[in-house]
C-alpha cells in the first residue's frame, strides 16, 4: 500500500513522474544521460553483492533497470523495488517478471532484505535548502540501514566536481563526511569508490553478521 507522501517526497515523485512521461522506460526516463552511466553505477553498487543467493531492496528502483542488470550478472536473487512515483512503480511492475520480484510505491523500504541499494535518489534537490536535503539523506540512510541485514550501498554527486560544471538544482555531497558518517554510525567495513569516471561516488557499507 502507498504511504502518505511528505511535501518533499511528493515533489520527488512529481519530478520523476514527469521524466517517465517524457522519455518512457529508458535511462532518460529516470533522468540519466544514457545507459553507459546507468550501468556503470549498477556495477559499483553490485560490488556489495555475492554472486548468488541473496535478497536486495532497490530504493528508487525507477522502471527496474537494476533487476535487468542483476539478471545478466548474478543468480538466484529476490528483488524488492521501491519507488515514490506511482507511475514509475507501476512501470516496474509491468516491465519485470513476477517471480522473485515485488514492487512497492513508498519512499522508504518496507521489507528487510540482505542488502539495500539506492542509485540516483540523492541528486536532484527539489529546490530544497542544502541542509534540509542533507538531513533527508541521513534519515534515508538510517532507513536503508534498518532494512538491510548484510549491508547497503548508495551513490551521490561529488562535491569534488568542477565548479563550472555544477548545477544549482543538484546536490553535491561531501564524500569524506559521508564516509565518516557511515563508518561511525553503521559499520566498520565501509568502501568509498570515487574512481569510476563519473562526477559522483559510491559508498558500500558492509555489516558484520
Ligand atoms: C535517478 S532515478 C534512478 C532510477 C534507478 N535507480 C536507475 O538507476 O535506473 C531515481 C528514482 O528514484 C525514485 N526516488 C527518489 N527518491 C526516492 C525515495 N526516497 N524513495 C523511493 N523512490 C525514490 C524516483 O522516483 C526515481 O524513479
Amino acid at each position: 500500500m502507498a504511504e502518505p507522501k511528505t511535501d518533499l517526497t511528493a515533489d520527488v515523485a512529481a519530478y520523476y513522474t514527469r521524466t517517465l512521461q517524457e522519455h518512457g522506460l529508458t535511462p532518460r526516463g529516470v533522468d540519466w544521460n544514457g545507459e553507459d552511466g546507468q550501468r556503470n553505477r549498477f556495477a559499483q553498487l553490485a560490488r556489495l553483492l555475492p554472486e548468488a543467493g541473496f535478497s536486495v531492496n532497490d530504493l528508487g528502483c525507477g522502471y527496474g533497470a537494476f533487476h535487468g542488470y542483476l539478471a545478466e550478472t548474478h543468480r538466484d536473487f529476490r528483488y524488492i523495488g521501491y519507488d515514490v512515483s506511482a507511475p514509475m512503480a507501476q512501470a516496474a511492475r509491468d516491465a519485470l517478471p513476477k517471480d522473485g520480484v515485488s514492487i512497492h510505491e513508498t519512499a522508504t523500504p518496507t521489507e528487510v532484505a540482505d542488502f539495500t541499494v539506492a542509485s540516483g535518489i540523492f541528486n536532484v534537490r527539489m529546490g530544497r535548502d542544502p541542509q534540509e536535503w542533507q538531513d533527508y539523506i541521513l534519515t534515508t540512510l538510517d532507513a536503508m540501514d534498518a532494512a538491510s541485514t548484510h549491508g547497503f550501498a548508495f551513490n551521490c554527486l561529488t562535491g569534488y566536481s568542477d565548479a563550472d560544471k555544477m548545477r544549482p538544482d543538484l546536490h553535491y555531497a561531501d564524500p569524506l563526511a559521508l564516509f565518516d558518517h557511515c563508518k561511525r554510525r553503521y559499520a566498520r567495513n565501509v568502501a568509498l569508490l570515487h574512481d569510476y569516471g563519473l562526477w559522483e561516488f559510491t559508498l558500500l557499507v558492509r555489516k558484520t553478521v
